[in-house]
């Protein structure tokens, strides 16, 4: 297969999709900033798409693209069983996403919500089972050369409580589907993927700046790696249609260098904020913050920052994409100055248009997309 690239679009007439087999697809985390922008490839494509939706206001943003709400919630009993048809290709992304939170939260979205899912979906024989995951899942302390998971020993922090349960749930998903037969495929995003809609990279840098603690930890000279929303859907979506995946894990990331001082000042660029000026040490931020979060264990608040933002914004973070490249010919394509462009055009429009929506309808504005 080499190195060309191959449009996930037209991947239908590839040799490696195999004969016969169904575009149609189940998708949960559809209304979420990853899952849109896979819903609307997988649209482009042909074939019947179906999106888990737990909010009735989202519906309408589901149809506009093309795609069929199927009303559910992972967490209620049941309400994944009408989602997925035989022969579908299932694309989990829906998780409960957040640098901060409590243990039960994340155990229930993510850990718990994937069982229903899991029964309701290896009931019908899917044709394949993708696991959206997250490369933080892997040991901060191995990242020498690039993390890949050739080579990483996966050992998220503790207290990185997202990756625990990120990690718990891509077991269940490769021994429920081992059990049952049935071929599993998972995608570790870098850890930031970025992009014109409500991610939960915007929504965590206007919550941080807001408060005053937006910070370059360290010198800021580390490498940042990051995704842009389109380049990681083509992925994601690559990764269930081409029958040589089952089994596999692929690492997903730009690998453009980008150093944390660039990302985070090109950012407040993209969402009207002003240039990140404060510094603090790397040991100064990491005790602050575990100590912000036991103050904030003892009130039963959420913590503002933790221990993970800090690691995550002072370790230098390289992906080695090569599985990727390699075998599905999957390379980026929308630079980081370009993509950061694009999310700049889009909060601008939103700002204009929607001044005050900004948590509200993600429908209120659809990103531009490729
Ligand atoms: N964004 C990143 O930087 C990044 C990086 C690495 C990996 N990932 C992975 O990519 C996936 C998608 O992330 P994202 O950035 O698109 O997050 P997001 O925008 O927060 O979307 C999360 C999605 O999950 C859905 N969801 C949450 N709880 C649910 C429940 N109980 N029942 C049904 N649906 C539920 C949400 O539905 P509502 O719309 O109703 O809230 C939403 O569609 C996740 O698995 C995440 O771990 C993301």
């Amino acid at each position: 297969m080499g190195e060309q690239v191959r449009d996930a679009t037209t991947v239908r007439e590839s040799p490696a999709f195999g004969k016969g087999c169904s575009l149609n697809a189940a998708v949960t985390g559809g209304t979420g900033f990853v899952g849109q922008a896979l819903v609307r490839l997988l649209v482009k494509r042909g074939g019947a798409v179906r999106v888990l939706v737990r909010r009735p206001e989202a519906d309408a943003t589901i149809r506009s693209l093309g795609a069929e709400p199927v009303r559910g919630d992972l967490e209620v009993p049941g309400d994944c069983d009408g989602l997925v048809r035989p022969g579908d290709v299932v694309y989990h992304a829906a998780a409960r996403v957040a640098a901060v939170g409590r243990w039960a939260d994340f155990r229930r979205t993510t850990i718990e919500g994937t069982r229903p899912l899991l029964k309701a979906a290896l009931r019908c024989r899917p044709q394949r089972f993708v696991y959206v995951s997250t490369g933080a899942v892997y040991s901060v302390k191995h990242v020498r050369g690039g993390v890949s998971a050739d080579r990483t020993p996966v050992a998220p922090p503790r207290y990185n409580l997202y990756a625990r349960a990120k990690l718990e749930a891509e077991n269940l998903v490769r021994a429920e589907c081992e059990k049952a037969g049935c071929p599993w495929t998972i995608v570790r995003l870098s850890c930031t993927v970025y992009g014109p809609g409500h991610s939960p990279l915007v929504r965590s840098f206007l919550a941080l700046a807001e408060r005053g603690f937006l910070y370059v930890v360290g010198d800021g000279q580390n490498q940042f790696a990051t995704s842009y929303v389109d380049d990681v859907a083509r992925a994601v979506l690559l990764a269930g249609v081409d029958t040589s995946t089952a089994g596999k894990i692929y690492d997903v990331a730009s690998e453009e260098p980008v150093t944390l001082c660039e990302f985070l000042n090109t950012t407040a660029w993209a969402l009207g904020l002003p240039r990140v000026r404060h510094r603090v040490a790397r040991p100064v931020a990491y005790a602050a913050a575990a100590l912000t979060e036991l103050w904030a264990r003892a009130r039963g608040r959420e913590p503002p920052f933790n221990r993970w933002l800090v690691i995550l914004m002072s370790v230098n973070q390289v992906v080695d994409t090569g599985r990727i490249r390699r075998e599905l010919g999957w390379q980026p394509r929308v630079s980081f100055k370009e993509g950061m462009r694009r999310m700049q055009e889009w909060y601008r429009q939103l700002q204009e248009g929607e001044r005050g929506t900004v948590d509200g309808d993600r429908s209120s504005l659809q990103p531009a997309h490729e």
